[in-house]
C-alpha cells in the first residue's frame, strides 16, 4: 500500500531530485525568465516533436494565448466539446468569441468526427461559421485528430488541441506512423497544463506548442505584455536603430498582451519532471491495466470508459462509467461511502454548457451524448506512487459497496 491516505483521484510525484532542481534555481541569479525557461521549452518541444513551445503560467493562460495568437475575437464563433473543464470554453469567451458546444461520444467522452460534423451542420443551418475548433484529449485519450483536422481545414477552421490531460499520449496517423500529442501534426496549436494533478507538475504551469513560426512569435508576444523585441518586426525603424545598429533598450508594445510568463523556479521543476515522463506514463499505464483486469467482472454495471482507437494514452485519469440506475447506491452515496473509506473520487466533467454562466448565455441546450457520459462517470484514484494493492483496495471497496465482484460475494456468503 502506498503511504498516501486518503487516496486522491490524482496527485503529483515529487522526488528529492525535483527539490534539488528547484533549490539550485533559488541559489542562482534568475528567478523569473532565465535559462530554465528556455531549457524547459526546448526539451518540451523536442519531446513532443513540435518546433516551438511557449511556456506560460497555466493551461488556461495557454488557451487564452492561443486565442489571442490566432486573432480569435468578438466576431468569431468557436466549437468546443462540452465534456471538458470550463477553461477550454472560457479562454475563447475571454477574447469575446461565442461558443458552439459540441456533443461527445457517450462512452469515451471524446468529441469524435460525428459530433464535430453535427456542430458544423448546426452552424450552417444558423447561417454562421466557426473560426476554430478545440478538440479535447479527455483523460489522456485523443480522438481521431487527423480526420477532425482534415475536416476543420476543409472548412477553414484553426485547430487548437486542448491536451492538458495528455502529455505523453501518442496516436497513429492514417499512414501507420505514430506521432506524439503536442507534435502539432494535426493542430495549429496544442496546449498543456502542468498543474500537479496532471502528467507532470510545475506547481502551476502551462505551454502552447506549434510548428508555425509566426504563431510562436505571437504566443510569446502576448505572453509578455504584447511586447516585441525582435528588430525584424520593429514598426518604428528610426526609434529602433542608430547607424544601422539596434538600440539596446528599445522594444515596442504592438498589441494588448498580459504577463503570463512562467518562472525559472517552475520551469526547473517542470524540466526535471519531464525527464521522468516516460516512467510516470508507464506507471499510470500499469495501474490502469490492473484496474481494467480487476474491474472486468464488474461489467455491465461498471465499465472503464471506451478506448479510442489508434491512441496510446498517457492516462491522466482513470474514469469509469457506472449504471447508477441499476446500482444500489446513487453517485452521491457512492462518492461519500468511498470517501469514508479513504478513497477520493471526482467527476470529470459537468458538461460545460450546463453551467449557469453558459446556460444564461445560450439557454438550455441538449447534448445527449455528453449528458449520458456525465450521468455515469466517476474518476478513481490514479497517481504515480500508488501501487497495485491500492488498486485492489479501490476495486474491492467498490465491489462491496455496489454488491458485485468476488469480494461482495465473499462478504455475502460469510
Ligand atoms: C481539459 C483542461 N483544459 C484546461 C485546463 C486548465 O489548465 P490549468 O489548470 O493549468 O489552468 C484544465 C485543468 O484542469 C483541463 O483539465
Amino acid at each position: 500500500m502506498s503511504a498516501v491516505r486518503p487516496l486522491p483521484y490524482s496527485r503529483h510525484a515529487i522526488d528529492e531530485d525535483d527539490i534539488a532542481a528547484v533549490a539550485e534555481v533559488l541559489r542562482g541569479d534568475w528567478l523569473t525568465t532565465g535559462p530554465k525557461v528556455r531549457d524547459f521549452e526546448a526539451a518540451l518541444a523536442q519531446r513532443c516533436g513540435a518546433d516551438f513551445a511557449v511556456s506560460c503560467i497555466n493551461g488556461t493562460a495557454a488557451l487564452h494565448l492561443a486565442c489571442l495568437a490566432l486573432g480569435i475575437g468578438p466576431d468569431h464563433t468557436v466549437i468546443v466539446p462540452t465534456m471538458t473543464f470550463a477553461a477550454t470554453a472560457n479562454a475563447a469567451r475571454l477574447v469575446g468569441a461565442e461558443i458552439l458546444f459540441a456533443d461527445c461520444d457517450p462512452d469515451s467522452g471524446l468529441m469524435q468526427l460525428p459530433q464535430f460534423e453535427a456542430a458544423l451542420a448546426q452552424l450552417r443551418r444558423e447561417g454562421r461559421r466557426a473560426a476554430a475548433v478545440f478538440p479535447v484529449d479527455l483523460a489522456g485519450q485523443c480522438a481521431d485528430l487527423e480526420t477532425i483536422a482534415a475536416c476543420a481545414r476543409h472548412e477553414g477552421l484553426a485547430v487548437v488541441e486542448d491536451s492538458c490531460h495528455a502529455l505523453g499520449t501518442g496516436y497513429q496517423r492514417h499512414d501507420g506512423s505514430w506521432t506524439a500529442v503536442g507534435g502539432c501534426a494535426d493542430s495549429d496549436i496544442t496546449v498543456f497544463s502542468f498543474h500537479p494533478v496532471k502528467n507532470i507538475a510545475a506547481g502551476e504551469g502551462g505551454a502552447a506548442l506549434t510548428r508555425l513560426p509566426d504563431l510562436a512569435r505571437r504566443l510569446a508576444m502576448f505572453r509578455n505584455h504584447g511586447v516585441n523585441r525582435d528588430a525584424d518586426y520593429f514598426t518604428d525603424k528610426e526609434a529602433g536603430f542608430e547607424s544601422a545598429q539596434v538600440n539596446p533598450w528599445y522594444y515596442e508594445m504592438t498589441a494588448l498582451g498580459l504577463n503570463y510568463r512562467l518562472s525559472d523556479i517552475n520551469c526547473a521543476l517542470a524540466l526535471n519532471q519531464l525527464g521522468k515522463l516516460e516512467h510516470f506514463v508507464a506507471s499510470r499505464r500499469r495501474l490502469a491495466e490492473r484496474y481494467d483486469a480487476r474491474l472486468a467482472e464488474f461489467a455491465p454495471l461498471l465499465q472503464p470508459i471506451a478506448r479510442s482507437p489508434h491512441c496510446r494514452p498517457a492516462w491522466h485519469l482513470y474514469s469509469v462509467l457506472i449504471d447508477f440506475d441499476a446500482s444500489p447506491l446513487s453517485r452521491g452515496q457512492l462518492v461519500r461511502a468511498l470517501e469514508a473509506r479513504g478513497i477520493r473520487t471526482q467527476v470529470h466533467y459537468i458538461p460545460v454548457h450546463g453551467h449557469p454562466y453558459y446556460r444564461d448565455r445560450y439557454g438550455a441546450i441538449s447534448l445527449p451524448g455528453a449528458e449520458a457520459y456525465y450521468r455515469r462517470t466517476l474518476s478513481l484514484p490514479l497517481f504515480v506512487g500508488m501501487d497495485e494493492d491500492d488498486v485492489d483496495y479501490v476495486v474491492e471497496t467498490l465491489g462491496a459497496l455496489l454488491g458485485i465482484g468476488a469480494d461482495a460475494t465473499r462478504k455475502r456468503v460469510s
